[in-house]
């Protein structure tokens, strides 16, 4: 799979890196924008990172997997993150995670998110989205949806199926 970095983006990264007195502290920030850029981690960015900061892959790649924010799969085109803390939690967010897992044939007990084959969707738990009196929240994309039921998730879905 070929793995291109844009010019720009590349030039950038490279003079972001002289502002650290060692290359590798420059690490989290290449992951960052290598994952805005291509909307996740792939094994190729690993390698393209850890080439331009003189590390082994493995250095790069235990911060993939360490952080949580670092995804190591594409994003669905509807993201979907149910919060899991406290009020949402009381709220039933639980139930409306796994109502969306089962109506897209997804594993209602996996703690990872998870995308549809046909990569329409990716469900998650999160934590807070700071909407905690209109519990259980919902993120779609950049959408927050409020007081979440399993009719509104239904919604969600038809939409994100069109
Ligand atoms: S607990 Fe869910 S938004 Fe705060």
């Amino acid at each position: 799979m070929s793995f291109t970095v844009p010019s720009q983006l590349e030039a950038e990264l490279d003079e972001l890196a002289t502002h650290y007195p060692q290359k590798r502290s420059a690490s989290l920030m290449f992951l960052h924008a290598l994952q805005e850029q291509f909307g996740y981690i792939s094994k190729e960015a690993v390698e393209w990172t850890a080439r331009k900061l003189g590390l082994q892959p493995i250095n790069v790649y235990e911060l993939v997997t360490f952080y949580p924010m670092f995804r190591q799969q594409p994003l669905g085109k509807t993201h979907v993150k149910v919060c899991r803390t406290l009020s949402c939690a009381l709220a039933g967010a639980a139930d409306v995670r796994k109502h969306f897992c089962e109506k897209l044939g997804l594993d209602s007990h996996a703690h990872a998110p998870q995308t549809t084959p046909d990569g329409k969707f990716t469900v998650e738990f999160v934590e807070c989205l700071a909407a905690c009196g209109s519990a259980p929240v919902v993120l779609v994309n950049e959408d927050l949806v409020e007081n979440a039921t399993v009719r509104v998730a239904d919604q969600i879905i038809a939409k994100g199926k069109q």
